[in-house]
């Protein structure tokens, strides 16, 4: 039976591997309260095995947060499931698409398109686990599986299993010869499969992922799919979740760059007080705040620099922000 959960943000950041931290992620609430945000990949290994407080902990104004899981055995990954949903979590995806070597080696990401029937029963344990959405979030296609009908098949086995949530990257992956940045840049972009699936199954939440980098493109999107999902576009020039916030979600009352970067000040204090997370740890992520404006080269090259120096704390920030007032 189809989860009766479906998500209903229109707006969400992708998932990033060394970038969606919890750090970029407190970074980002402050610019969009409303957008989903989700975090790096986190496997199942990981979790079972490792530092799970580490791996699992954010803050709470990062709701609403989807926490990410890379694994293909149902059993672990129904058990990293409920720990997510025990955690706070307010939904749990599914990897399957990520092309690198080494995710491979452990049959996790894009890899297990090819084998749809044990994602279904990934799926159903998972769903079975938890009371809060579970999502896949895959690719179009994977090496010569690059039809309609292939991610069609792939899309359907996995309704039939109860999900009722898919975030497609709409371009296909190869498995051998391209490296994942390649692997996010060489094969053409194709909204149209996922346009065709949308249109298929229109009970289903469908959300576009890939090359979106307009709040313009945004707003064609939504015409179409239920959601839409920024990766590099939304690292690299964050600011744009405050247009989504007016043009999306309708909400005016957005913090100034200047605002987001002050706010970010008690936030560094904390974490170097509470945890000793040094401050380039945090401030790494905020480098592209000002990017398009005036000012932005030296707040990058700033962010990029002092935050490195012996003895750094959250001043940086002030530093660095008169330098782009000075020259604004
Ligand atoms: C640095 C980096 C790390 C990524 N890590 C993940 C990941 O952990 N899980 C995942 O599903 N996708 C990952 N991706 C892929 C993104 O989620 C997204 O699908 C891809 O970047 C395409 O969207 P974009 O064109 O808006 O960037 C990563 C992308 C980048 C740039």
């Amino acid at each position: 039976m189809l989860q009766a959960n479906k998500v209903k943000i229109p707006v969400s950041v992708a998932p990033m591997m060394d970038w969606t931290d919890r750090h970029c992620r407190y970074f980002h609430r402050l610019i969009s309260p409303n957008a989903l945000l989700y975090t790096e990949m986190v496997t199942t290994g990981a979790l079972i095995h490792g530092d799970r407080e580490r791996f699992l902990s954010y803050s709470e104004p990062e709701h609403p947060l989807a926490l990410q899981l890379g694994g293909s055995n149902p059993v672990d990954l129904a058990e990293c499931a409920k720990m997510g949903a025990d955690h706070g979590y307010d939904e749990i995806n599914l990897n399957c698409g990520c092309p690198s070597d080494r995710v491979q080696k452990g049959k996790i990401g894009a890899i297990m398109m090819k084998e749809p029937d044990e994602v279904a029963r990934c799926v159903e344990a998972m769903i079975k686990a938890v009371n809060i959405p579970v999502t896949v979030k895959c690719r179009i296609g994977v090496d010569d599986h690059d039809s309609f009908e292939f991610l069609n098949g792939f899309v359907s086995i996995l309704k039939d299993a109860g999900c009722a949530n898919f975030m497609i990257h709409a371009r296909k992956c190869w498995l051998q010869g391209l490296s994942p940045k390649e692997n996010r840049t060489i094969p053409e972009v194709n909204y149209e499969r996922v346009a065709a699936i949308k249109a298929a199954h229109p009970e289903l939440h469908i959300g576009v992922n890939g090359d979106i980098k307009t709040s313009a493109q945004v707003t064609e999107h939504l015409k179409t799919f239920d959601s839409a999902m920024l990766g590099r576009e939304a690292y690299q020039n964050p600011y744009i979740l405050a247009e989504l916030e007016k043009t999306v979600f309708g909400n005016d009352n957005v913090l100034s760059r200047i605002e987001v970067a002050r706010s970010m000040i008690p936030y560094i204090e904390h974490q170097m007080v509470d945890y000793g997370t040094p401050v380039k740890s945090i401030t790494r992520h905020m480098t592209g705040l000002f990017q398009g404006l005036a000012g932005a080269k030296k707040w990058r090259q700033l962010m990029s620099t002092l935050p490195h120096e012996d003895g750094a704390d959250a001043r940086v920030v002030e530093v660095a922000l008169e330098s782009v007032v000075n020259n604004q």
